[in-house]
This record gives C-alpha cells, sequence and structure tokens, in this order.
C-alpha cells in the first residue's frame, strides 16, 4: 500500500540516497509526490520518470514538509546540514554519527539509525537498523518496509551492535572484493592469461556464491561437504586456514569496528 507519508532524503543525489529513493517509488511504497531529494546543487539525476518528486537544495525546507526524514550524506558532511526537527522520524545512514549526536543536531527523540549498503541499488541490501526509545510501532513498520524495497532488514539489539555491523554490512561487496583480488593475483602469477582468470574468479566469487543460502545451503554445511569429499578443495581450505585465514579477518573486523568508535568519539566532540 502506497503511504501517506512524506519522505525527504538529505544526500538523495547520493548512491544510497538515490537507490532508496528509487527503490521506494518502483515498490510504491511511497508517491512520487510524496518524495523529496535534496543535495547542495538542488539538481538530482535519474528521476525523471517521476516529475512530481521534488527536488531541493534547502534542508530546512525539506525538513518542514517531510514526514520522516533520511539522512544520506556522508559523515563529514552532516555538520553542514542544519535542520531543526523535533518532531519528525529521523532515518540516519552515517556511520559514525551516534544516537546521542544525532538527537542533539536534529532536535529529534525518534531516530533511527541504519546501516544499509550499496547492494540497495540492486535490491539485495541486507539493512539492520536500530531505534531510540521515542520511535513506536508505525515509525518501526515503515522503516522496515523502507528497507525491505531494498532487500531485507532487521532490528537489531542496541546500538553497539549496529556499530559493530557497520563494519560487516556497510562494506557491501568490499570483503568479496579483497578475496577476488587475491584469487586474481595468485592466477596471474602463475602465468594465466587475464581473461580467462577474470572469468574464473568471476564465476567463483559472484556465480558459484550464489548457491549459498540455496535449499538451506548454509557456509557451515558447504564447507563440511567439501572437507568430507577430502578433494583438492579441501586440500586448499585447510592451507587458507593454517595460513590465518580467521585471524585475518576478525582482525578486519575488529579494527572496522575500531574505527567506527574513534569515528563515533570524534563526530560526538566536534560535530563535524
Ligand atoms: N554507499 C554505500 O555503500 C554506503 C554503505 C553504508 C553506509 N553509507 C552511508 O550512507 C551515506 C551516503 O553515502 P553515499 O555513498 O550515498 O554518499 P555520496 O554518494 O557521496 O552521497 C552523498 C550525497 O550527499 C549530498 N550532500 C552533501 N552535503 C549535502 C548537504 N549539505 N545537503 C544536501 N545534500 C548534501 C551530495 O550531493 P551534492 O554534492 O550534489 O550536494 C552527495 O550526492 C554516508 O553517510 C555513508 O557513510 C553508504
Amino acid at each position: 500500500m502506497v503511504s501517506r507519508l512524506k519522505v525527504g532524503i538529505i544526500g538523495g543525489g547520493g548512491w544510497l540516497g538515490r537507490a532508496v529513493g528509487a527503490a521506494l517509488l518502483g515498490k510504491g511504497v511511497v508517491a512520487p509526490a510524496g518524495l523529496v531529494l535534496s543535495s547542495r546543487s538542488g539538481r538530482v539525476k535519474g528521476f525523471d520518470a517521476w516529475p512530481e518528486v521534488q527536488v531541493t537544495s534547502d534542508n530546512r525546507q525539506l525538513a518542514r514538509q517531510a514526514d520522516i526524514i533520511v539522512l544520506s550524506v556522508r559523515p563529514e558532511q552532516f555538520a553542514a546540514v542544519a535542520i531543526d526537527a523535533p518532531d519528525k522520524l529521523v532515518i540516519s545512514f552515517m556511520a559514525g554519527i551516534s544516537l546521542a549526536t544525532l538527537e542533539a543536531c536534529t532536535g529529534s527523540r525518534r531516530i533511527i539509525r541504519a546501516m544499509p549498503n550499496a547492494a540497495a541499488q540492486i535490491g539485495q541490501c541486507y539493512t539492520p537498523w536500530f531505534a531510540t526509545p521515542a520511535v513506536d510501532v508505525d515509525d518501526k513498520t515503515f522503516t522496515q518496509a523502507m528497507f525491505e524495497t531494498c532487500g531485507s532488514a532487521d532490528e537489531v539489539d542496541s546500538e553497539a551492535d549496529l556499530d559493530y555491523l557497520s563494519g560487516l554490512v556497510g562494506t557491501g561487496a568490499a570483503y568479496p572484493a579483497l578475496l577476488a583480488e587475491a584469487l586474481l593475483s595468485h592466477a596471474l602469477a602463475r602465468g594465466l592469461p587475464r581473461h580467462i582468470v577474470e572469468n574464473a574468479v568471476h564465476g567463483v566469487v559472484v556465480g558459484a556464491s550464489q548457491l549459498l543460502g540455496r535449499d538451506g545451503m548454509v557456509p557451515a554445511e558447504m564447507l563440511k561437504a567439501m572437507f568430507d569429499y577430502r578433494g583438492t578443495t579441501a586440500a586448499g581450505l585447510q592451507a587458507m586456514l593454517d595460513g590465518g585465514f580467521q585471524q585475518a579477518v576478525e582482525a578486519g573486523l575488529d579494527a572496522a569496528d575500531a574505527a567506527a568508535q574513534r569515528m563515533q568519539a570524534r563526530f560526538a566532540k566536534t560535530g563535524q
């Protein structure tokens, strides 16, 4: 059902803001006349098919018009946003800007922090989100519906969980890309032609990984099946584990979590 609520996306011309705006319209959750997008230039690409969508450079005007305000600017751009929205639901995509800072800067107590990623563009995004106590059931229902236009979503139990997930979910395809690059550089070093190597790596990292989740095939089961088979894959997996694969992944996630916490402390102190 199309919501009667008006949604304003500050930073609606950016990668994520555009993807979420287009998904809300494409899935019929918001009517074109119920969407306002802002950018500093007052121009936003990609919405020509919906002439009723409003585009503005005036964030204060957007905040007055919208029932729900989505903050989709980069964290370092937030200080310039300057909105006063005491009675509005505010949903922030920004990593490293805490609920306390968002409350202080917007005047709203109805705040949700969420961590989507670039896969929103292809409807394959998983979005964890966390809400302040003042967020009511209707707000939560809309929020869940909004994120389901881009894939799937869950409310999480604490802001700390959301911060941790920023370093896992917010990364989008970055970790698979790291694996792909490692596979690619090894195969190229063995002298194979680049186009063969690229096709092979794509087939494994993008193609075959789609088997995960099909017919209930979870990663642990997939690995067990490969180890039980005792073939070349088992040898490869065992050598990767012996080489510290798990420890490297854990160190990476810990480093991302620590970076999110440092960012939060910095923005809490300076607001910019
Ligand atoms: N992209 C991802 O995969 C991803 C994943 C997780 C979280 N996030 C978070 O989502 C947020 C948006 O990310 P993004 O990748 O979409 O960034 P982006 O492509 O750089 O988009 C940010 C947009 O904000 C606009 N903007 C900047 N200052 C503004 C202001 N004062 N008023 C109105 N608009 C303003 C910019 O447009 P103009 O220059 O035209 O003003 C820009 O298009 C960030 O906080 C990011 O950390 C992104």
